[in-house]
């Protein structure tokens, strides 16, 4: 009905004008409103009305759901395209979107626009969800007679006057998600990404809030664009006092032609409100990844990959006694990555062919994995399906699979290795049937899913629809098949690719340190036990720093925990301490499962971060320290998220002894069996910290008394 519609859910409103022919506008979408009449929502949206100010269009400027220069809108417009052969006289190039019909149902609206002259339907849907969390998608029908190429869809809300600050995410290959944050100014704050993956730089969040918002205070709306290729995310502020944010693909000249009556669908934009600052984002966010349907509930098993433990030299008898070692350990599930299939040596040749190189396994991966089961774990393997070594069987045969953009032209290498063009129904063919084979084959209960090379030589739209369908099959299939995300560590960490996947890699820097910050960023979005975070070596293999097993074994804790380092030389009390450290992870498994995550806003390189059961009932912290204290005298342990009128015991875990403490100071409260402390004392008053040493790691556990 076209009518002013209001959705609420979980504390936050969107309020649409969608009365006449106009594109409807989002009048408001932050704090919940209370429940309104229809009445009251008229007298909103009538008051609602910008002014006409001097030298401007002669009607009121509104950011509409598809704002767009035939409404008189001096930003970017929601909807770009022509026709190559137009009959319309330019009206494909600027459309002029009329509101066809809303109708609402429960937490849903789908807005139907049409412009007959441009031959164009346009539906908006808009989803907001008992977690707080609001999907918009925006399909576009060509309704002409000839083919319309389109330019740019862009999904966008408006923001308020009173966001002024903007934080998002940016990184590198073992250094993801990177926190920068400025000011917002009139103009465009465009983030562009082109891998055909989102990337190691990808924005990942997009945050704008009032002046200061913090992990736990100030008024933030956050955007993430569920997509797994290419793509622009946009805030955009604009002289006339409106600011949009809004995302949408990226796409080249002529990558996406709508053939008459094609539709184009666009990715899911996943955005929420909140006035508990990030924290509060993190936990409508996390809400909406743990309630995604056909996700794996069980306990995430303790995992032991092999990358890191033997990289390529696979070695049946070294495999075994990793093996061993890691059931000793109690870990569960055992990941032989890289390295197993036909000619993989090094990582110059082999992608393509997935059969088990004979050389190494002359009986195929059966005695491994016997030996896997046999000692009570389950088995998970590497593979990497949308890439091509050209040193391999496949491109030798089928040179013509190699995805180029122009015939003859050699993309350049990346990797050693190019984009196998799964959109070529015959490629992906060979490489769904060797990947059925295999799995028919043996019992492979996870599948590390990697992609190690941008596409960037091509349109990535195909490939990214490609591998999704692929995954869908195996799934379809294998419907206990567990998938981990995986792109040269965390470079495709979305939410388009975890409707299929179980886990993300995040990085491939197991350096403890890095992975304080990498989590922390990560899980604005992500909920910890999707992921995968591994005890490394002493020494980091990425950045040679050196960290004690404590350090480790406590970030290790706060995900879905894993090993990846070479037991077979662990000594014995690093074993044990490992062993404890599992049976600790599996003992905390399910608040890290189903905890609030919450972090602490602190002023110095403390870091305190921690999984708060849903009823309060108990909690998990870490306290890291990432450099030396500036104060000689650190400022109070506060512990966020705990119930006011409870009271709690709180103790230090101990996993591989206690952290060092600088200075000859008196031992410190958890030494002396721990603390009894209502929840508001913890979070108000705290406890006392001692000076801690610069690198440093505790794990604190609480529970109601
Ligand atoms: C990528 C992954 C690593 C490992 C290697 C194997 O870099 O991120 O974890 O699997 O590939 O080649």
């Amino acid at each position: 009905m076209n009518r002013v519609h209001h959705l609420r859910a979980a504390g936050s409103s969107l309020v649409l004008d969608a009365r006449g022919t106009a594109v409807p506008t989002v009048l408001h979408w932050g704090a919940d409103l209370g429940a309104l009449t229809d009445r009251q929502l008229e007298d909103l949206a009538d008051v609602q009305v910008p002014a006409v100010t001097a030298s401007s269009i002669d009607v009121p400027l509104h950011a509409t759901l598809v704002p767009s220069a035939a409404d008189g809108w001096p930003g970017l417009s929601g909807l770009a395209g022509w026709r190559p052969e137009a009959a319309s006289g330019g009206a494909d190039r600027r459309p002029a979107l009329r509101h066809a019909r809303t109708v609402a149902t429960s937490g849903t609206l789908r807005v139907e626009l049409t412009d007959p002259d441009a031959g164009l339907r346009v539906v908006v849907a808009l989803a907001l969800g008992g977690h707080g969390v609001l999907e918009s998608r925006t399909s576009v029908t060509n309704l002409g007679t000839t083919p319309y190429l389109l330019e740019r869809v862009v999904s966008s809300l408006p923001l308020p006057a009173r966001a002024t600050e903007i934080l998002d995410l940016s990184g590198r290959w073992s250094g993801e998600r990177r926190p920068q944050r400025s000011s917002l100014r009139d103009g465009t704050w465009s983030r562009e990404t082109r891998h055909g993956r989102p990337g190691h730089d990808a924005p990942f969040v997009t945050v704008t809030g009032t002046s200061g918002f913090a992990f736990r205070t100030g008024e933030v709306w956050a955007l993430h664009h569920a997509w797994s290729g290419d793509a622009a995310v946009r805030v955009e502020r604009l002289a006339t006092g409106h600011t949009l944010t809004g995302a949408g693909e990226l796409w080249g000249p002529g990558d996406v032609v709508l053939e008459p009556g094609e539709t184009y669908e666009s990715p899911r934009t996943l955005a929420c409100w909140s006035d508990r600052g990030l924290d509060g984002v993190s936990e409508r966010f996390h809400r909406w990844v743990r309630g995604r349907p056909g996700r794996a509930t069980r306990p995430r098993p303790v995992t032991l990959n092999t990358w890191e433990a033997v990289y390529f030299a696979h070695d049946l008898d070294r495999l075994r006694a990793l093996a061993d070692a890691a059931a000793r350990a109690g870990v569960e599930r055992f990941v032989l990555d890289d390295g197993w299939f036909r000619g993989r040596r090094d990582d110059r040749r082999g992608l393509g062919d997935w059969t088990v190189d004979r050389d190494v396994w002359p009986d195929g991966l059966h005695p491994l994995i016997r030996h896997v089961t046999g000692l009570g774990m389950e088995f998970g393997l590497w593979v990497e399906p949308e890439m091509v070594n050209l040193d391999s069987e496949v491109a030798r045969r089928h040179p013509e699979w190699v995805l180029r953009g122009a015939p003859g032209r050699d993309p350049v290498g990346w990797r050693h290795q190019q984009v196998l063009d799964l959109a070529n129904p015959d490629a992906y063919a060979h490489v769904r049937d060797a990947l059925v084979a295999l799995l028919d084959e043996y019992p492979v209960a996870s599948l590390k899913w990697d992609q190690n090379r941008d596409v960037i030589d091509a349109p990535s739209r195909p490939q990214v629809l490609a591998t999704r369908r692929l995954m869908d099959e195996l799934r379809a299939r294998f419907p206990a098949l567990e998938i981990e995300s995986c792109s040269s560590g965390g470079g495709k960490v979305d939410l388009d690719v975890l409707d299929r996947a179980d886990r993300v890699w995040a990085s491939d820097t197991n350096d403890a340190l890095e992975r304080q910050s990498i989590q922390r960023w990560t899980g604005l979005l992500v909920p910890p036990e999707l992921v995968g975070s591994h005890v490394g070596d002493t020494r980091s293999h990425t950045t040679g720093r050196t960290h004690d097993l404590a350090v480790r074994l406590v970030t290790a804790t706060f995900g879905h925990s894993g090993i990846e380092a070479d037991l077979t030389r662990a000594s014995p009390e690093v074993l044990d301490a490992l062993a404890r450290w599992v049976r600790t992870v599996k003992d905390v498994r399910r608040l890290v499962s189903t905890g609030t995550t919450v972090r602490a806003d602190r002023s110095d390189d403390c870091w305190v971060h921690g999984l708060v059961a849903p009823d309060a009932s108990e909690a998990i912290y870490a306290v890291v320290t990432t450099s030396s204290s500036p104060a000689a005298v650190p400022s109070p342990l506060l512990l966020p998220g705990l119930d006011p009128r409870q009271t709690y015991r709180v103790e230090r875990v101990d996993l591989a002894g206690p952290p060092m403490v600088v200075g000859d100071v008196p031992p410190p409260w958890w030494t002396g069996g721990g603390a009894e402390l209502p929840g508001s004392v913890l979070a108000e008053v705290g406890l006392p910290l001692p000076p801690l040493a610069p690198e440093q790691a505790t794990l604190i556990r609480v529970r109601v008394r």
